[in-house]
């Protein structure tokens, strides 16, 4: 008999009750060091007192009402975003896969107002992942989402995660954007060198194409600037943004130039629970706790001793670990044993990973994971891994 919450998931045999800080409590009291972070989500941490204080005071006063009409907590950090990267508008939505599907409708739409409505075809790459709805599942294009979804949307090319020149030839007169996460995350943590993301930007120009970045995971703070395009010092036209932003409250947002959003007049798109007052309250509290002078550099030197003691942890069990990659607390292991056995030998350990695709385990610590946790989660890590090489 089918399970009564529809089983698409293999999930552990783990209940957590209570979450404090970088903490989380098993029902039967164990506490868990939680390096996943519910993928990238919890950014502060659980249960952060100014996300608690900022959702239980709008919960008081209002929790929805519609896009009818004008919520005051949405300008305001629509507001604070704008002011604090490339984009001139935003949309908020309730997840990643819901900014993905805006960023697409937003790009044909683009063109099609530009009266070039030829241009629709997005070059996405190969081991990406925006998504479970019909365009995420279609642009990453991998058959273990796509199989058994026909006839899926059309619109996607996919290239190969580095292959330069099939880039330049993938690109024609159908084309209208290049969608691409500055690291990708469930393809394994693997960085996009800042010359490539240069290279992109430098190539949508040429070509007079769109750039969409899904910075669904790697965004907000995560990889010590708010976010992870500000390394290669180029920005792009339209970016994909949930997870952190909401610290654990479902919140989403697509953010862009006008240029790019000009297609998206009234009328074109909306979102029943997009933007709602809960989220963009916990939203302008993760704001301004992230935007805050000190929070980012603190963020980076924390980055630089887990990435180094790290690498000692690699050193040390050369049959378990063959290297440490990502930016920032965006961290993976890419494992020699199965990466389930790495996981799992972590949960014995209390400590919590995230499995990714290539073999690897994910380490993506609340942000505010202190320097003792940071030593702490070596000593758990370094437990699992003595375990699998004894088993
Ligand atoms: C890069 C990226 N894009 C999109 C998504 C989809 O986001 P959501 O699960 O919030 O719909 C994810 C989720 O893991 C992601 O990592």
């Amino acid at each position: 008999m089918i399970a009564s919450v529809l089983p698409t998931y293999n999930r552990a045999p783990l209940t957590f009750v209570k979450g404090e800080s970088s903490w989380l409590i098993e029902a039967d009291g164990r506490r868990f060091l939680d390096l996943g972070a519910g993928i990238a989500v919890n950014a502060l941490g659980h249960a952060h007192p100014k996300l608690v204080a900022a959702l239980t005071e709008q919960a008081g006063a209002l929790w929805h009402t519609s896009n009818l009409y004008h919520i005051p907590k949405q300008q305001e950090l629509a507001d604070k975003l704008v002011a604090h990267t490339f984009a001139d508008t935003v949309f908020f939505t309730n997840s990643g896969t819901e900014s993905c599907e805006l960023a697409v409708k937003m790009a044909r739409k683009h063109f099609f107002d530009a009266g070039q409505p030829e241009r629709t075809d997005i070059i996405a790459f190969e081991g990406s992942f925006h998504g479970r709805s019909s365009a995420g599942i279609a642009a990453a294009g991998s058959e273990k989402m796509t199989k058994g979804f026909g006839p899926l949307l059309p619109g996607f090319k996919h290239l190969g995660w580095g292959d330069h020149d099939a880039l330049d030839a993938a690109i024609d007169d159908k084309t209208a954007a290049i969608l691409i996460e500055p690291i990708q995350g469930e393809g394994g943590i693997r960085p996009l060198p800042d010359q490539c993301l240069r290279g992109l930007r430098a190539l949508c120009d040429e070509k007079g194409i769109l750039l969409i970045l899904d910075e669904v995971q790697c965004g907000v703070g995560r990889t010590g600037r708010l976010f992870a395009h500000e390394w290669a010092g180029v920005t792009p036209d339209i970016m994909m943004v949930a997870k952190g932003i909401g610290g654990g409250f479902p919140l989403g947002a697509v953010l862009a130039t006008e240029a790019a959003a000009s297609g998206m007049t009234a009328g074109t798109h909306g979102s029943t629970y997009g933007g709602n007052p809960l989220g963009c309250a916990v939203g302008c509290a993760v704001m301004d706790i992230v935007t805050d002078p000190d929070f980012l550099p603190e963020v980076s030197r924390k980055a630089g001793l887990m990435r180094q003691k790290l690498e000692g942890l690699v050193a040390a069990h050369p049959q378990v670990f063959e290297a440490v990659r990502g930016a920032g607390l965006m961290l993976g292991l890419k494992c020699k044993a199965p990466n389930l056995d790495v996981v799992n030998a972590g949960y014995a350990a209390l400590i919590v990973t995230v499995p990714a695709a290539d073999n690897v385990i994910r380490l993506l610590p609340p942000l505010t994971l202190t320097d003792d946790e940071i030593t702490e989660s070596i000593t758990r890590l370094d437990r699992a891994a003595s375990a699998i090489e004894t088993a």
